[in-house]
């Protein structure tokens, strides 16, 4: 099964909607910390929301508009990561993550951030990675300044919940930062050499063919349908951005 390893027990993996009983267990355990930071964490609640909420994800990575990996640490799922609002005009896209409290302070979300925006990037074409976040998500702001991002404003009011509007900053990479960041860590400053949890891709290398029980592979979806950024749909998304993923 395609997956990627990001050492000490944890590896990132696609989350399907097969998977919805193993994320709706691991949402119960999550619920409460992610809820102030996304809003799909209150909507799976039941074994159908959670399957809906994959579904969702399913049907964007179908149609090369967005993505969802888990984070499994110790074969249990604990996080994950998520592309969604492709901008096909700006080459862009934001991303977003979450975890359950057992899986912070590790890293994770820095490295799997990592892997995700390394493949929008060489893979998709993405010209531009946000991510968003309130002001007061401080665990947040660090992954995005861990990934070299720069703050580049605040909108104002723009994410309600329970019944308060909430500003969110706004922080992007571009593309040719985040390839001359990725020269910069790579040993011998070669593209090729890439290493490390900033280097590789979510498709197509050796850690995607890891076998499974099936011995398929199983990657080749969104990446392998999409048509670039120049092919895929713009705004619309039933998602809307920001913490709100
Ligand atoms: C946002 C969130 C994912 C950040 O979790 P996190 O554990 O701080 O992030 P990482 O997985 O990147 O780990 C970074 C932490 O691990 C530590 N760490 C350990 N090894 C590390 C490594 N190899 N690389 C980077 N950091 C490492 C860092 O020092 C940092 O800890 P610190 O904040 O105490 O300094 C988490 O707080 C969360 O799920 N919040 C609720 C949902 C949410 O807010 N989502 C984002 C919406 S915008």
């Amino acid at each position: 099964m395609f997956k990627v390893d990001l050492g000490r027990g944890a590896e990132l993996r696609p989350l399907e909607p097969w998977q919805a009983e193993e994320f709706l267990a691991h949402m119960d355990r999550a619920r409460a910390f992610v809820d102030p930071w996304i809003a799909w964490a209150s909507r799976s609640t039941t074994l159908q929301t959670a399957r809906k909420t994959l579904q969702r994800y399913a049907d964007l990575q179908a149609r090369g508009e967005g993505r969802i990996l888990g984070i499994w640490l110790d074969g249990v799922l604990v996080g994950g990561v998520m592309a969604f609002n492709f901008d096909a005009y700006a080459d862009a896209c934001e991303i977003g993550c979450w975890l359950e409290p057992a899986g912070t302070g590790r890293g994770l979300i820095t490295q799997a951030s990592a892997r995700l925006i390394d493949w929008l990037v060489t893979e998709r074409a993405v010209h531009r990675v946000e991510w968003h976040c309130r002001p007061d998500n401080v665990a947040s702001s660090g992954v995005a300044r861990r990934l070299g991002m720069t703050h580049e404003g605040t909108l104002r009011a723009n994410f309600p919940w329970q019944g308060v509007r909430h500003d969110s900053q706004v922080w992007a990479v571009l593309a040719p930062e985040w390839s001359a960041r990725k020269d910069s860590q790579s040993p011998g400053g070669a593209k090729s050499q890439s290493s490390g949890h900033e280097g590789s891709q979510l498709s197509g290398g050796a850690e995607s063919q890891s076998s499974g029980r099936e011995g398929s592979q199983l990657s080749g979806g969104a990446e392998s349908q999409s048509p670039g950024p120049e092919g895929s749909q713009l705004s619309g998304l039933e998602e809307s951005s920001g913490p709100r993923a």
